[in-house]
């Protein structure tokens, strides 16, 4: 049986520039799908898959992702006393325990490698997840619960795989791809956004992963790589061979929240999800064709 995942690892240090000017004082991670904060989404869905302790690697101006998970107590008391019981329930819903988070700064934007780096000492030597909060999924039993669940049975390395068009894989970290079994892909190989000529598959790794800790050592060798950052895709390359590997082909449907084109259909897809607003959405979008 494989160690439990207990922990998990948010990397929120980017600077969001594809969202200016909405993330020059607000960070990209507090934009809101529907109603809630990408990164509430992202912890919502690491809480649901058991996850107990929550690693944020942030940088400067994201003091509000702490606050957002902060007891907000005027705001609770002003609720309270107003009889607000529902929007009580949904702000004291949004915090984990107390002493379960950890923040650290990545201090120098050097890549997502050098950001989960960050977090090794909150992480020590049990697994950990890595959840990026731009890569939305959709779907009823989250996408990180569902990598778990595999991952008991197969332990090592994961990471969460979709296809994608051939075109776009110069966008993506891409697997070469071994045995299939379900949802199961063996990694063979795993390379940083390679052009379309270059590319082992059309298999793209999306913003979920379960790393062993061993993968902390070769990231603090700080070799770079694809755009001279410091890549996760690249360490976990290096430990090919050494644990079992393989890609997640998770249920549901994914959005690039980072891109504003994703951005704008997972608002519409998520709130096409919600028996509250479904209705009246889909009238308006009628008006829209
Ligand atoms: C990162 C990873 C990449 C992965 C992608 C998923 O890239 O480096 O391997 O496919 O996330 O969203 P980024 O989108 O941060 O450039």
């Amino acid at each position: 049986m494989p160690v439990p995942v207990r922990k998990a690892i948010f990397p929120v240090g980017g600077l969001g520039t594809r969202f200016l000017p909405a993330t020059k004082s607000m960070p990209k991670e507090m934009l809101p799908v529907v109603d809630k904060p990408l990164i509430q989404y992202a912890v919502d869905e690491a809480r649901e898959a058991g996850i107990e302790e929550f690693i944020f690697v942030t940088g400067r101006g994201k003091a509000a992702i702490e606050d957002h998970f902060d007891h907000a107590y005027e705001l609770q008391d002003m609720l309270s006393s107003r009889g607000k019981i529902d929007a009580l329930n949904l702000v004291k819903a949004t915090i984990p325990e107390p002493g379960a988070l950890a923040y650290v700064r990545q201090q120098e934007p050097l890549g997502l490698g050098h950001a989960v780096w960050c977090g090794r000492n909150f992480v020590g030597s049990e697994p950990v997840a890595v959840l990026l909060a731009d890569d939305l999924i959709l779907n009823g039993v989250g996408c990180l619960k569902q990598m778990i669940d595999a991952y008991e049975t197969v332990g090592g390395n994961m990471v969460a795989i979709m296809e994608v068009e051939p075109e776009q894989t110069a966008n993506y970290g891409v697997i070469t791809p071994g045995d299939i079994d379900g949802r199961l892909v063996e990694v063979r190989g795993l390379v940083e956004k390679p052009k379309p000529e270059d590319a082992p598959s059309n298999f793209a790794v999306i913003g979920r992963y379960i790393l062993q800790p061993n993968v902390f050592a070769d990231l603090g060798r700080m070799e770079q790589g694809a755009g001279g950052e410091i890549q996760l895709t690249d360490a976990l390359a290096r430990q090919l061979g050494l644990q079992p590997f393989n890609g997640f082909r998770f249920e549901g449907r994914r959005f690039d929240c980072g891109s504003k084109v994703g951005f704008l259909e997972a608002n519409i897809a998520f709130a096409l999800d919600r028996d509250d607003l479904k209705d009246d959405v889909a009238a308006f979008l009628k008006t829209y064709t």
